[in-house]
């Protein structure tokens, strides 16, 4: 599949993949790709912002090219570097031979071979696939200059090197940036994208992750996971477990061979789900019984 015909489309072949999709990510997904705008997709940590990019990438068969954010972070990082080793050897190796052509060398030092391609160089490069999928994570962890630098860069998908020019990309590649929201990401950058807010799935949808994440568990230690966790997340704890946290404790319950859980079961396995420690010891002991409990109840509700 080279590109998404439909909303229903966008639901089916993320499913393929595992990723499970609600209608209103598939829809701006959809128009994102039609439009050809950037999709911003904001969210708590753990919610699947980074698994659609790439799952999109998988699906649409296009190459991904990651920009991990971070703070500090740079053009040189981010877009190209000179090869400065390289570039050494090469002029000692022209000193040693006694070449003279100082104007050639110099044109060889500033070239494709001594060039450091970083993602968003690498972004703009024609691939044999179709443009690829740019994914830039974790957005809010970069500082104002760099976003400044980025609306520049996704306004015409072009990068000038003064040393050799400027590369445009024969096709403007599908950008998807997310943000834990950490800090607040300025307005002109989020007004250039298409937003969605990722939040926690219902119940219904995560037993439906879980499934297709975690096949293995039985039906009633699925339904009793998701319910405790869809508990937990009501209460007042520092972080809030994700979809991340969910499955990885499905996977430490199998580990363990639990069919059901109990309060010691869920005061040994707490980690995989809460990882400060305020908040284990706020929820270990007769807080968990509570939510379980609290759990239990709303299944059989819906039984
Ligand atoms: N809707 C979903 N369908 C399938 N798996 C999901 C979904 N949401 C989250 N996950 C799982 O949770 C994990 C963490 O998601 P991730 O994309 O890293 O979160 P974020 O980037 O929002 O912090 C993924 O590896 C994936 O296995
Ligand atoms: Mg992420």
């Amino acid at each position: 599949m080279t590109n998404f015909e439909s909303i229903d489309q966008v639901q089916n072949a993320l499913a393929q993949e595992g990723y499970v999709c609600g209608r209103a990510l598939a829809t701006v997904v959809f128009l994102s790709l039609r439009l050809g705008r950037p999709l911003f997709l904001e969210g708590e940590a753990g919610t699947g912002k980074t698994e659609i990019a790439k799952t999109i990438a998988r699906s649409l068969n296009r190459p991904l090219i990651r920009l991990q954010c971070y703070e500090g972070l740079d053009a040189s990082s981010a877009v190209y570097d000179w090869n400065f080793p390289a570039q050494m050897i090469a002029i000692r190796t022209a000193e040693a031979s006694g070449a003279a052509d100082r104007g050639a060398l110099q044109q060889e030092l500033f070239g494709p071979d001594f060039l450091i391609e970083r993602p968003l160089l690498q972004a703009m490069r024609p691939h044999p696939q179709g443009a690829p999928v740019l994914l830039i994570d974790e957005l809010d962890r970069t500082d104002e200059p760099f976003e400044a630098f980025l609306l520049e860069a996704l306004s015409d998908f072009q990068i000038s090197i003064p040393e050799m020019g400027t590369i445009k990309a024969p096709e403007p590649p599908i950008v998807i940036i997310t943000s834990n929201r950490t800090r607040e990401v300025h307005d002109a950058l989020k007004r250039r994208c298409l937003y969605h807010w990722v939040d926690y799935p219902d119940a219904a949808r995560e037993l439906e992750i879980l499934h297709s994440r975690v096949p293995e568990a039985a039906e009633t230690l699925s339904k009793e996971v998701i319910a405790f966790v869809q508990s937990l997340r009501t209460e007042d704890v520092f972080k809030k477990p994700g979809v991340a946290e969910t499955i990885d404790w499905a996977k430490c319950l199998l580990a363990l061979d639990v069919i059901s859980l109990t309060p010691d079961v869920i005061a040994d396995t707490i980690g995989a789900l809460l990882k400060y420690q305020d908040d284990i010891q706020r929820i270990a002991g007769s807080e968990a019984t509570r939510l379980l409990d609290q759990a239990r109840a709303s299944l059989t509700e819906d039984a």
